[in-house]
């Protein structure tokens, strides 16, 4: 369990962050969405009490992050931006220190458990300076799980893998927030989106929207506008079809058989598109979201008003 109100953190006279207030319960992955620089990692830190906020509180598992940050710390698993790992150490020996930092019962037994969780128990007699940056990431989760927390915070954990990785990691991820409470911070919509069961969106320092997954998909259906690529040239009769269709709006012709629509319900009516245009003897070559940058996202989900209509 995680409750958050009102944290603030200056640092100087520069405020990173203010007054962030959210909560996250067992069992659920919590996503942070946000560009750098918003003051995902900064919150990460008062969370695991790292650093103190400059006003403002936090709960984490029970306890006060400030006050208690010992109870704290030991019922967190934090996967830092960076994981610090030293190459020459062995990666079973590297896992045992951490655990023998934490004072530990049967520090061996939980190496293992923690390396067969992240599935790396073949690594485990290796160096870690020989793995691949994907496995760091896991050696990293393996280190932030030895001491079974209730509550997990992972900073930009795919960040840098490359695409194989990041199905692994985000399986992983999935796999271990299903008992646990997991705060995860990512500057990537579609991460977001994959993993999460909600999203906070953090920009400068503060939240300016919350969802759950399922509905900022609804909201964002339509703030995204699909392009429709035909052979030939795109005529102004293909322009009709679309807008033809109950709720699309905004239809643009462009040049090279390029249409670019958006749609006003909600619904993903990419199916319905693609059989109208194939049945008024079109050849489709392409139907496809142009995608929305963040800045995009922010607008959209932080303005009220109704966007242009049809
Ligand atoms: N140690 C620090 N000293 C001064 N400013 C910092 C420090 N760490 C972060 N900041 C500033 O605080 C803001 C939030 O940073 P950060 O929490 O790292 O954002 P994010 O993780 O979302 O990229 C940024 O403007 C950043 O430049
Ligand atoms: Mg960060």
């Amino acid at each position: 369990m995680i409750k958050v109100s009102g944290l603030t953190k200056d640092y100087g006279s520069r405020r990173a962050i203010h007054n962030v207030s959210f909560d996250a319960q067992q069992g659920e992955i919590v996503g942070f969405l946000g560009p750098n620089g918003a003051g995902k990692t900064t919150t990460m830190r008062i969370l695991t009490g790292f650093m103190p906020p400059t006003d403002g509180e936090a709960i984490v598992a029970g306890y006060d992050v400030v006050e208690e940050s010992l109870e704290v710390r030991k019922r967190v698993g934090y996967l830092p931006e960076t994981v610090p790992l030293y190459n020459e150490m062995i990666v079973f020996d590297y896992l045992k220190f951490m655990g023998e930092l934490r004072d530990l019962p049967n520090v061996e037994e939980r190496v293992d458990e923690a390396l067969d969780m992240v599935a790396m128990t073949d690594r485990a007699q290796g160096y870690i300076g020989a793995l691949s940056k994907g496995m760091r990431q896991r050696i990293g989760l393996a280190q932030a799980l030895l001491h079974h927390p209730e509550v997990l915070i992972l900073d930009e954990p795919t960040i840098g893998l490359d695409p194989g990785q990041v199905v692994e990691v985000r399986e992983l991820i999935r796999q271990i927030g299903k008992e646990r409470t997991v705060l995860l911070s990512t500057h990537l919509l579609h991460e977001a989106q994959n993993i999460c069961d909600r999203v906070l969106i953090i920009n400068k320092g503060k939240i300016v929207a919350e969802d759950t997954t399922e509905n900022l998909q609804a909201r964002l259906v339509g703030a995204e506008r699909v392009i429709v690529r035909v052979r030939g040239e795109a005529d102004r009769e293909l322009g009709l079809v679309i807008k033809e269709i109950k709720g699309v709006r905004g239809v643009e012709l462009k040049d090279e058989g390029v249409v670019e629509f958006e749609f006003a319900s909600g619904k993903d009516l990419r199916p319905e598109v693609a059989k109208q245009v194939i049945k008024s003897g079109y050849d489709l070559l392409e139907l496809r979201p142009l995608g929305l940058s963040l800045e995009e996202i922010f607008l959209e989900l932080t303005n009220s008003e109704p966007r242009r209509g049809n």
